[in-house]
């Protein structure tokens, strides 16, 4: 990993505990309030895929903000991924298990046939998030062009479910 990388790792919060005993939490806002720190994570998240991508989803919540730095510097646009309940229009739905519970995620109907999306998220988990907003892209007939987080979770298996994910920084969840 490069020292860029490493300044912005090392401004990843973590919180014992949280949300529940056994759990530690990492939280990226310190990241993302540095502007040295979110340009380096956003362009080394982008960088596979550079011209490979048309539109970026960005997954609610933090993925947002990554997927909208990311599409500024490309140059295209952004889908929002949202949670269920959310969008006046959703042209399709996924429902996950989320390690805290369970979930669905929705997207409006702006994709072009074939369009080829970069997903953001923040964190891999145990994977379900991300497997969701893989499924949706291809359920609204468009393709998947790569996956990315800034942080994957490794000792809860998310990998497994989500195939080629590229990740900048791993860590265990305990
Ligand atoms: C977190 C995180 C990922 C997801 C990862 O979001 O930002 O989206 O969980 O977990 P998984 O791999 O086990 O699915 P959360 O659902 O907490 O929503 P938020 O970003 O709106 O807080
Ligand atoms: N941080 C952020 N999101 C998460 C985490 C975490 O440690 N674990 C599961 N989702």
């Amino acid at each position: 990993m490069n020292d860029a990388l490493a300044r912005a790792e090392s401004l990843i919060d973590l919180t014992p505990d949280y949300p529940e005993p056994g759990v530690l939490f990492r939280d990226i806002s310190p990241l993302l309030a540095d502007a040295r720190a979110l340009r380096d994570v956003c362009e080394a998240l982008a960088e596979p895929f550079r011209g490979r991508f048309d539109i970026v989803g960005g997954i609610e919540a933090r993925g947002f903000l990554l997927a909208g730095y990311v599409a500024a510097v490309a140059g295209v646009g952004v889908l929002p991924i949202r949670k269920a309940g959310k969008l006046p229009k959703p042209a399709a739905a996924v429902s996950y298990e989320l390690e805290y519970g369970s979930a669905a995620i929705e997207a409006p109907g702006v994709l072009q046939p074939g369009e080829r999306v970069l997903l953001l998220d923040d964190v891999l988990a145990t994977g379900g998030t991300l497997a969701a907003a893989q499924q949706l892209i291809r359920d609204l007939g468009a393709e998947v062009a790569g996956s990315a987080v800034v942080l994957e979770l490794s000792d809860l298996g998310g990998r497994a479910h989500v195939g080629d994910v590229h990740t900048l920084f791993t860590a265990r969840e305990s």
